[in-house]
């Protein structure tokens, strides 16, 4: 089985571990690396998060530190009230004992991946999108070699979660966000208008507990902070799948339903962080979630991570 080979840029985070997690067990798809943001922690407890993860799954995976700060403007409050503020909830993980990070920037570490192989190496970021923005500074060759880029962030249609018109990741750093979504790759953005609607209960998450000890133990644990979180805010028992959606989007493209549409961020002001359709001929048009068949995806998570220990 040819497999898709993934470099997920990410805020670990705790619906992050859930698509790294999920991401490392699943059989068609290779982790060549992680590449770290801040968004939900600092981008350096997000990097410290990244390395305890790919020791906890036990696989070689190379991790690259991103960017501080974001692009243009001041820095934003972390997402600690969701993610707590270690990134995991109230879990602490063993600080990781083997390097796996390396001597690289994020940037400079997808450059070099996606132009080692060429038309081969999938981004997929569930962080704010500094890293890739960065990436496309250095190289803006990088456009054409990359396969595709999966993105987590935005809404269309959905409303905000960081604010009434934003979603998180994008509201961290429009501009970069508006630098990936006018760069001439094949973009899918997996917004709020799908991520929403994929949920997973407590329920779920014990039976993982009890089928797989060892991850399905670990993301039981950090999901509970997360689960309160949703609680007060949403009011619903369960959670919201976020970065696993994303993922999922990237080797099953069937399970949604895509609209194109050039897509424009709003940089300041009140609806900064905002996702509109833009009726520009200049931007390149991406592949916009519109919809999504929330039971296959959540049967999907919940298998792959059944397989793990
Ligand atoms: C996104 O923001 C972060 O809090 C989550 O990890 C996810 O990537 C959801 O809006
Ligand atoms: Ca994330």
């Amino acid at each position: 089985m040819v497999k898709r080979k993934l470099v997920i840029d990410t805020d670990p985070g705790i619906d992050d571990a859930m698509a790294i997690v999920f991401a490392c067990l699943h059989d068609e798809i290779d982790v060549v690396g992680l590449t770290t943001i801040f968004g939900n922690v600092s981008t350096e407890t997000a990097t410290r998060n990244a390395c305890a993860l790919v020791e906890l799954v036990g696989q070689d995976i190379a991790v690259a530190r991103g960017s501080d700060t974001p692009l243009v403007q001041a820095p934003r409050p972390f997402a600690w009230e969701i993610h707590g503020r270690e990134g995991f909830g109230d879990v602490q993980l063993q600080p990781p004992a083997q390097g796996s990070l390396v001597d690289e920037t994020a940037a400079e570490f997808i450059c070099r991946k996606v132009h080692e192989e060429p038309g081969e190496i999938d981004i997929c970021a569930v962080g704010p999108l500094t890293n890739l923005a960065l990436a496309l500074r250095l190289d803006p060759s990088i456009s054409a070699v990359a396969r595709s880029v999966v993105v987590m962030g935005g809404s269309l249609d959905a409303g905000g979660n960081a604010s009434k018109a934003a979603e998180a990741n994008i509201w961290q750093d429009p501009h970069a966000a508006n630098a990936v979504f006018s760069a001439p790759w094949d973009v899918t953005i997996v917004g709020l208008d799908v991520t929403k609607q994929v949920v997973c209960t407590p329920e779920d998450f014990s039976m993982l507990a009890v089928k797989a000890p060892t991850l399905g133990g670990f993301l039981n644990r950090v999901v509970q902070y997360y689960f309160a979180a949703t609680r007060e805010r949403s009011g619903i028992s369960g959670c919201h799948m976020h970065d696993p959606t994303a993922v999922i989007a990237a080797i099953r493209r069937e399970l949604f339903t895509i609209r194109n549409s050039a897509v424009e961020v709003i940089e300041a002001g009140e609806q900064a962080g905002a996702t509109v359709r833009s009726a520009s001929t200049e931007r390149p048009s991406v592949s916009v979630c519109c919809g999504v068949d929330n039971t296959a995806v959540q049967h999907l998570f919940l298998r792959t991570i059944e397989t793990g220990f």
